[in-house]
């Protein structure tokens, strides 16, 4: 594949801003074949969100097309309909249970600690003081578990993340299975332990009634926490970052649903979805076979500019919004609530209290294609 390759996305001005590569790959095709990974790069929107709509013909299950998944992750991010749809139905009924006001107020609370607790500084770093502390709190309050120091939690979630890219950096593969066993262990203490009603105890008496089996009920707990800590916490940083690179008179306020949909379509983390093709098919006139994997640019996709006006610009109004930051279809984000939530207390907060709120450097980026984040962000407000 002639000009940027897959392991262009790996330089950091990629990981800050992945666009120009995007752009280019779309220009040449909206579904291009990468040979250097076997895959088909999808950068259209038409076409990625036929993908992720269709389970029959692109799979989450990749046993479906005869590829081996360890015991450890069959959950329900890893499970099509008609298994699927039962752990998502009793994970809905989890978040029902929890409800978004305690997630609201949780982080309300927690935010103005963390906020004074900087405010006085010159300048600190808004990842580590603020949006993984605060955000794995809310996390563990929607789930009605004990609190989890964040130092013994966040390095083990970012090797979680580090392993998601391992077709790119084969090494991050087994410390990645050496922190989801850890993660589990914890997991697997709520299951044994008596907790008050709530998200956990809710969806643990009832797995039993409607047939969930432990361990599929056991890692989908698991990759609750670590898919809600990671993507919250990272798009409040990708969030921040791209809003404080606005001037000040274009900034918002992000105090309602309609702007953060719109933040999370400009700076959403999650830039990477993949599936299995499930039988031959043809897909923006490209002939796709059985067995091959599509992976879905999301942030490309949503800036389309087929299906967005002026894709390349925050418009805080825009309306429809139909971006695909939250997946789509039968795997679709299921905390997209509870992360909007998070996001508008958290930006709505800054941006009404502390209008010069500003960079002091630029980010160093993690090395994350599939999910963008940041190792700090120092600003100053
Ligand atoms: C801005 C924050 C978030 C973003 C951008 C995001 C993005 C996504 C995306 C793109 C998917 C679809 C994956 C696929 O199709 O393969 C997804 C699924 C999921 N998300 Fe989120 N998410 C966010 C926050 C959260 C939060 C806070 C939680 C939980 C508290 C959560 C829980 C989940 C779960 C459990 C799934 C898997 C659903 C399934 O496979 O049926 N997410 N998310």
């Amino acid at each position: 594949m002639a000009g940027a390759t897959i392991w262009s996305l790996l330089e950091p001005s990629a990981l800050l801003n992945p666009h120009p590569i995007y752009r280019e790959w779309y220009g040449r095709s909206p579904v291009l074949w990468d040979p250097d990974i076997e895959a088909w790069l999808i950068t259209g929107y038409d076409e990625a969100f036929t993908v992720l709509r269709d389970a029959d013909r692109f799979c989450q299950d990749w046993r479906r097309v005869g590829v081996d998944t360890p015991p450890s992750l069959l959950s329900l991010q890893t499970l099509d309909p008609p298994e699927h749809t039962r752990i998502r139905h009793l994970m809905l009924e989890g978040f029902r249970t929890a409800g978004l006001d305690g997630v609201e107020q949780r982080t309300r609370a927690r935010l103005d600690e963390l906020l004074a607790e900087a405010e006085g500084a010159a300048g600190f770093d808004f990842v580590t003081r603020i949006a993984e502390p605060l955000t794995l709190y809310a996390v563990t309050g929607l789930l009605g578990v004990p609190d989890i120091d964040p130092a013994w939690f966040v390095p083990r979630s970012h090797t979680i993340v580090d392993s998601m890219d391992s077709s790119l950096r084969p090494e991050c593969y087994e410390p990645g299975v050496a922190a989801r066993a850890e993660l589990s262990a914890l997991v697997g203490a709520w299951i044994d332990a008596p907790l008050p009603e709530g998200f956990t105890a809710h969806v643990v008496r009832r797995a039993k009634e409607v047939g969930v089996e432990r361990d599929i009920l056991h890692n989908s707990l698991r990759v609750v926490l670590q898919a809600g800590f990671q993507t919250a916490s990272r798009f409040l940083t990708t969030g921040l970052h791209a809003l404080l690179r606005l001037p000040p008179e274009q900034r918002g306020p992000v105090d309602n649903d309609l702007a953060v949909n719109e933040l999370v379509r400009y700076a959403g983390p999650v830039h990477v979805e993949s599936r299995a093709c499930v039988e031959d098919t043809v897909l923006g006139g490209r002939q796709i076979r059985r067995g091959q994997i599509v992976s879905m640019f999301l942030g490309a996709a949503n800036r389309d500019p087929r299906t967005f006006d002026d894709s390349a610009a925050v418009r805080w109004d825009r309306t429809p919004n139909r971006h695909l930051a939250f997946g789509r279809g039968p795997h679709a984000c299921l905390g997209a609530q509870v992360a909007t939530v998070i996001a508008r207390t958290v930006f709505g907060t800054i941006g009404h209290r502390y209008p010069g709120a500003r960079l002091l450097a630029e980010p160093r980026p993690r090395p994350n294609v599939t999910e963008h984040g940041m190792f700090e962000l120092h600003v100053a407000l």
